[in-house]
């Protein structure tokens, strides 16, 4: 039987990607070099340009040289071929503007094409100018029926924030041409999760509480708050990676499957899973969560400050580490802890979700045999993308009967001898190709913060300081208490 493919890789049209903040580290760092890429797999229009817009003023040549300083850095130099670069560099175009006030726009409109190619506007900025922008684009007529606008995360800071952010953003820019960025939609194994679900059946019939003994979601960093103290110190573990990244990982595992994998039916299975997650407010907080904070120690054999001597506030409560135990009340998960936790400064870099199933109903071996686990499911995201499936196996050996834990093992690099793209890559492109699917919805936004919003107050009612772990950790003692009354422990081992 053949199986149908659909590709959705189609040729991305003409267009005009106004870049503001373009002068950014976002833009230096992330969006050229990821256009850059998509410039050599020969995905980009003869007519395609980048508007970089910022306040300095500049012209066009010293832009080109920035960019080009910067693509040198960021690009592996294995992938710099010099007359593709050259290619790319004359795509780019540069304007002075105060971006939220129309008539300093002028510029912009004369220079931007009105041949009906795509026009979209990233907003690389600062959250709180994603509505002057919008507004301004909108008075200085810029904002056409078919232009798009990409923002980036964090929407808001809480739900109140949010929705006027998303309120403002709407008055000018219709839904369906709205892209909000979580770049974790981005990442190659996130996608593969949407593949691992519903293009393989085997895993369906295991895929629900009588099966599946909890989840385990992670997202581990080794690195501190770098440069990033004064954003870091306002938004805090929760805000910055919980909110969005962690719960999107936990609605693509949780959703029911979408019966097209069209933008809308994606999101609303995503929505129904954040609508089913079980409040946790001033009762249940001090069970349900944990939130930490590093102090100094040593990451990979170097010694690091604590977080507050690395944002120079002695009197800071953000935190820097959350651990969540999450209950998705709807009748396939109803009994299956879903038990989230990210940080800074941890032992190591690891992003992983673990599936881990029930035991065997029946034990037919003597304990003598060795202990037989539960099975496991791993996706890791990074480092080493790959899927592991930790099963109990006999070790060979002519004696005893010897049981072993033993993992078949999908490594993305092994097997695919192909570049790993960055999810900047396939989101840019998404957006000028008008795919919403891997972009986060308004309704999606607004139901994280409504579960999210009464964590925060109940832990700013509590007033309490963030339990403390040493950076090179895996966060505080309170961490493994969450799962360890549950009779269960986190994955920190190589199984
Ligand atoms: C960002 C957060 O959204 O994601 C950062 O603001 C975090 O604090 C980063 O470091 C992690 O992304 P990645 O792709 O390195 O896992």
């Amino acid at each position: 039987m053949t199986i149908r493919t659909t590709s959705d890789d189609n040729k991305v049209e003409p267009f005009d990607l106004v870049v503001f903040g373009g002068g950014g580290d976002l833009s230096l760092r992330k969006l050229l070099p990821a256009l850059y890429e998509r410039e050599r797999d020969q995905r980009l229009p003869d007519q395609g340009r980048i508007v970089a817009v910022a306040r300095s003023p500049m012209d066009d040549a010293t832009y080109r040289a920035k960019a080009r300083e910067a693509l040198l850095r960021y690009v592996p130099k294995a992938e710099i071929e010099p007359a593709l670069l050259d290619r790319f560099i004359a795509r780019l175009h540069y304007v002075a503007s105060d971006a939220s006030d129309a008539a300093s726009l002028a510029p912009l409109a004369k220079l931007l094409s009105s041949d009906g190619r795509v026009r979209a506007f990233y907003l690389a900025t600062a959250p709180t100018l994603f509505g002057p922008i919008c507004r301004a684009l909108g008075a200085a007529g810029l904002a056409t029926p078919g232009s798009r606008v990409v923002l980036e995360k964090p929407i808001g800071h809480d739900l109140a924030s949010s929705r006027a952010v998303n309120e403002q953003v709407g008055q000018v820019f219709s839904e369906d041409r709205i892209f909000r960025i979580d770049h974790y939609l981005g990442k190659e194994t996130v996608q593969n999760l949407m593949a691992l679900r519903f293009a393989n059946r085997m895993f369906e019939r295991l895929w629900n509480a009588s099966e599946i003994d909890h989840v385990q979601i992670t997202v581990a960093e080794t690195l501190g708050v770098e440069g990033r103290g004064p954003y870091y110190d306002k938004t805090g573990a929760m805000r910055d990676m919980l909110q969005n990244h962690l719960m999107q990982l936990l609605c693509l595992i949780a959703m029911e499957p979408p019966a097209r994998i069209d933008a809308d039916a994606v999101r609303d299975e995503k929505v129904k899973v954040l609508k089913a997650l079980r409040p946790i407010g001033a009762a249940t907080v001090a069970q349900e969560t944990v939130r930490g904070r590093y102090g100094a120690g040593a990451i990979a054999g170097q010694a690091v400050p604590g977080y507050l001597e690395e944002v120079g506030d002695a009197d800071s409560t953000t935190e820097t580490f959350v651990a969540v135990k999450c209950a998705v009340d709807n009748w396939r998960w109803t009994g299956v802890p879903f038990y989230l936790r990210t940080g800074k400064r941890l032992a190591e870099r690891r992003s992983e979700i673990v599936v881990e199933f029930r035991s065997v109903p029946h034990l037919i071996f003597p304990p003598s045999a060795g202990e037989i686990g539960a099975n496991r499911l791993v996706i890791r995201l990074q480092p080493d993308e790959g899927i592991h499936l930790v099963l109990t196996t006999k070790t060979p050996t002519p004696g005893k009967l010897k049981l072993q834990r033993a993992a078949l093992n999908l490594s993305f690099a092994e097997t695919f001898d192909t570049r790993h793209p960055d999810a900047y890559e396939r989101l840019v492109t998404d957006v000028l190709r008008g795919n919403q699917t891997l972009f986060m919805r308004r309704d999606e936004v607004d139901w994280a913060w409504r579960w999210v919003e009464p964590i925060l107050a109940a832990w700013q009612a509590t007033g309490d300081a963030p339990k403390p772990y040493p950076a090179g950790s895996w966060g505080p003692a309170a961490s493994t208490a969450l799962i360890a009354r549950d009779g269960r422990a986190w994955r920190e081992e190589a199984l």
